[in-house]
């Protein structure tokens, strides 16, 4: 069952009825200013961090679940019947609901009783505001008397302390009101130089500041006094809970149209000016005052609206695909990439999932996601590089996260996860392919951010690759730490008291555990690492480390295979984890998909072995679990990966993060028609039809689907910000579809399904554009090459420096 459909000539999702399984979201802001919106415009908007500048409330775990938001009332004045347009908060009964979710911006609008209303919710480029345009329609054969109410709840800033300390925040509510304006000034009389403003563009009849004037006592937001009565009470908020709201009354004609523009900001004056008069408590509003009037202007908004629109265009213009699989199309070329931005923008920090209180900008996961937006963003990611590596630690260890207002790293969510440093390794040779940018390695970048500590970024990732070194087990193998990539498999944790968290208790010495999975991800950051250090002259740098991946390679061949799998891990006894011996969790996703991943086993016949294991065990019409079989009960010596019931996250639940290792496994084993498979059983649009069991947006991966040992099989969790996006972007693109950035030139290496008579391709790369037909002649993965008209050896397109900008690639697969 489906609740909409996909418009992919206009790059959205549309939504037909507002009642879906949960909240469908979407992203709003790309650079500073962001917004969360669901289909029923909930949600909340933050500048920078999620945390300690949240512009409105948002109270997660709610009843219904989504509540409160950007929420908008029409009020009919003749009958005093009212509704939202957006459906919820009143929930009448709607005529032709349609929420179209689009790149940036989202769409609601419906009809009730002959009037039609649209609201388009953007922020424009380069600015820390959002609009939303509301359009009304009489659609009736007589005049309507309309209200319109507009509604936000302000927050008070940090977002923690807004929900836990009312003895004090219930005191410090401060607003000003101007004609068409209010400001939200809490705490902007002491050490804040920022405030947030709500502006409209209409002459208001009317205006609320205080929560209990507008609601009215013992009410909730579906039936607002204010609007039930058809007028604000112009209330000012002294303490409690300030929000903001217009009233704005509409008279119109039969087919008239009335456009009223309402804009949510956040500005920041001068430290030294934040008062006019300077003497005063007020603020001084001469620099914001141009910027609410540039917006209020229609023609403004709308100028400011195409330029969002060629934005996306440009970034999803950098790689575009058309192959005989509309799901594959569709994910690539349009939401996939969406998502990767939505994960580089806030990493897992806020989502209807990620409180926004609770993640910074992970380590792992920001590294990770690199691999997805790298090609669209690439200053911006070099930037981020530079940033995660200053809060590398002296010993090549990592911060587990980083706040991104201050970009100190913290150990609030644990530390010593003993994968972190590779991570780092993986981002920057991702990035040095796409760009050819060699300088980064120079820039000198602190550790801990230590002023003095500087120093060039190859020898962070050279400290990364020697932090493994240095922490070797009892079989050669890595020592886990507190975890590796599996978060939840605590193998020196012991925790056996409630409230402990399994993130930060630590009952063991850490000398003994050990992870293969690890293992492999030196192998595959050693691999890289000992590449970048050749092509940088440096030969002798790069055999050292070839010579410890080829060590690492043996104690994998020799510590780490299970006779038909991987092995996932040496417990703290010794004993192993994730082998036939087991009598639970037997078998683990990670190290088969990226042992293979890094080329282990291919030479023997072990990576084929692996990943049929995987095929037999693992893989479910939902996509692939992470092990079997689940954990039944608590365990001590594995932690929290054993707490989850079975089939739900780490136990035994589709993670579908680790999915697309399986799919690059299978491209490099060459099985095409396997990856592809993969690739289609956890691709969101390819679940749409069955939207009634996935139930979380089918235009976007979530974390987790759950497996089949759940109850609810098939059911996804956790949508938008997952490493799922950029692993499942990189996965078909440069290893399925096989269109891969190389040191030399573009590789292509196609590895797909042996149906498809081939595919096209457009990709920029360097500064030139090319344009890729893929045209299979023979069952086999071999490709031959004929660039410009000219037949080329090998199977990368070398870099020209020709002055033509496009390049035609053909390509013949046999
Ligand atoms: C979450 C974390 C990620 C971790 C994964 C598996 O998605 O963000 O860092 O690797 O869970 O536990
Ligand atoms: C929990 C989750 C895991 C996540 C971690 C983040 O352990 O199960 O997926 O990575 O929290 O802190």
């Amino acid at each position: 069952m489906q609740y909409g459909y996909f418009d992919d000539e206009n790059r959205e999702y549309v939504i037909t009825r507002p009642d879906t399984p949960l909240p469908w979201i979407n992203y709003l802001g790309c650079q500073a200013f962001f917004g969360l919106i669901s289909n029923t415009a909930g949600g909340y908007s933050f500048y920078r961090d999620a945390r300690l500048r949240r512009l409105t409330r948002y109270r997660y775990n709610n009843v219904p679940f989504d509540l409160g938001g950007r929420y908008i009332y029409l009020r009919d004045d003749q009958s005093g019947d009212f509704w939202s347009p957006s459906w919820q908060p009143v929930c009448r009964d709607l005529e032709d609901y349609q929420c179209r979710h689009g790149m940036g911006y989202t769409i609601i609008g419906s009809r009730y009783q002959g009037m039609e209303a649209r609201t388009r919710y953007f922020v424009p480029l380069n600015e820390n505001l959002e609009v939303w345009e509301l359009t009304v329609t009489n659609r009736r054969d007589s005049v309507a008397e309309l209200s319109v109410f507009s509604s936000i709840e302000f927050c008070l800033w940090d977002a923690q302390d807004d929900a836990t300390n009312f003895q004090r925040n219930f005191s410090i509510g401060e607003v000003e009101v101007e004609p068409g304006v209010i400001y939200h000034k809490t705490e902007y009389r002491e050490r804040r130089n920022h405030f947030a403003y709500f502006a409209c563009s209409a002459p208001v009849a009317g205006f609320d500041t205080q929560r209990e004037a507008f609601l009215g006592p013992y009410r909730g937001w579906e039936r607002p006094l204010a609007v039930e009565r058809g007028s604000a009470s112009n209330s000012v908020a002294h303490g409690w809970a300030p929000v903001g709201s217009h009233h704005v009354k509409l008279r119109l004609q039969p087919g008239e149209s009335r456009r009223t523009i309402f804009l949510l900001g956040y500005h920041e004056n001068p430290a030294g000016r934040k008062f006019d008069p300077p003497d005063s408590q007020i603020i001084a509003k001469a620099s914001v005052r141009p910027l609410i009037a540039r917006y209020l202007d229609p023609a403004h908004v709308e100028a400011a609206f195409g330029a969002l629109r060629s934005y996306w265009c440009g970034l999803l213009g950098i790689c575009q695909v058309q192959t005989p699989d509309v799901h594959t199309d569709r994910m690539v070329n349009i939401w996939n990439p969406c998502q990767c931005m939505a994960t580089f923008n806030v990493s897992r920090s806020a989502s209807f999932y990620e409180s926004g209180i609770g993640r910074g900008l992970g380590f792992r996961d920001s590294n990770q996601d690199l691999l997805g937006f790298v090609h669209m963003v690439p200053e911006r990611a070099r930037e981020r590089i530079l940033d995660l590596a200053a809060t590398q630690l002296a010993s090549g260890g990592a911060y587990h996260q980083y706040q991104p207002l201050t970009k100190r790293g913290n150990n609030d969510i644990g530390s010593n996860f003993n994968d972190d440093p590779h991570w780092l390794i993986v981002g920057v040779s991702a990035y040095l392919k796409e760009t050819g940018d060699w300088g980064i390695l120079d820039e000198p970048v602190p550790y801990d951010n230590q002023p003095g500590s500087e120093q060039p970024l190859y020898a962070h990732l050279e400290r990364s690759f020697r932090y493994t070194l240095d922490r070797l087990g009892p079989h050669g193998l890595p020592l886990i730490g507190r975890a590796d990539w599996n978060d939840c498999l605590n193998l020196n944790c012991f925790s056996d008291t409630p409230g402990q968290s399994f993130q930060t208790t630590t009952n063991k010495d850490g000398n003994v555990a050990e992870s293969v999975f690890i293992g492999a991800l030196f192998v595959l950051a050693g691999h890289e690492l000992a590449d970048i250090a050749e092509r940088r002259g440096l030969g002798q740098d790069a055999s050292g480390y070839r010579a410890e991946v080829a060590r690492m390679e043996q104690a994998m061949r020799l510590h780490g295979w299970d006779g038909k799998w991987f092995l996932r891990a040496y417990d703290d006894s010794g004993r192993k984890v994730g082998s036939a011996e087991c009598e639970e969790g037997r078998i683990f996703i990670e190290p088969q998909g990226f042992a293979v991943l890094a080329g282990i086993g291919l030479e023997d016949e072990r990576a084929e072995a692996a990943l049929d294991s995987v095929g037999e065990m693992l893989a479910t019409e939902h996509g692939i679990v992470l092990q079997q079989p689940a954990f039944s009960r608590y365990y001590l010596h594995l932690g929290e990966i054993s707490s989850y019931p079975p089939g739900y996250k780490e136990n035994a639940g589709i993670f579908c993060h680790n999915n697309p290792w399986i799919m690059i496994a299978e491209a490099r084993a060459g099985r095409g028609d396997r990856a592809h498979d993969y690739y289609l059983r956890i691709n969101p649009s390819a679940r749409e039809s069955i939207s009634e069991v996935h139930r979380c947006e089918p235009y976007v991966y979530s974390q987790m689907i759950a497996g089949r040992d759940a109850p609810t099989y098939g059911e996804a969790k956790n949508s938008w910000l997952t490493g799922t996006a950029a692993w499942n972007y990189y996965a078909i693109t440069q290893w399925i579809l096989g269109i891969r950035p190389s040191y030399d030139g573009l590789e292509i290496a196609p590895v797909i399904p042996s149906g498809w008579p081939g595919f096209q391709a457009v990709r920029k790369f360097r500064g030139k554009t090319y344009h890729i037909t893929v045209t299979r002649s023979g069952s086999g993965n071999r490709v031959s090459l004929t660039v410009d008209g000219v037949p080329v050896t090998g199977n990368i397109v070398p870099l020209s420096n020709g002055s033509a900008t496009d390049v035609s690639v053909e390509v013949s697969l046999h």
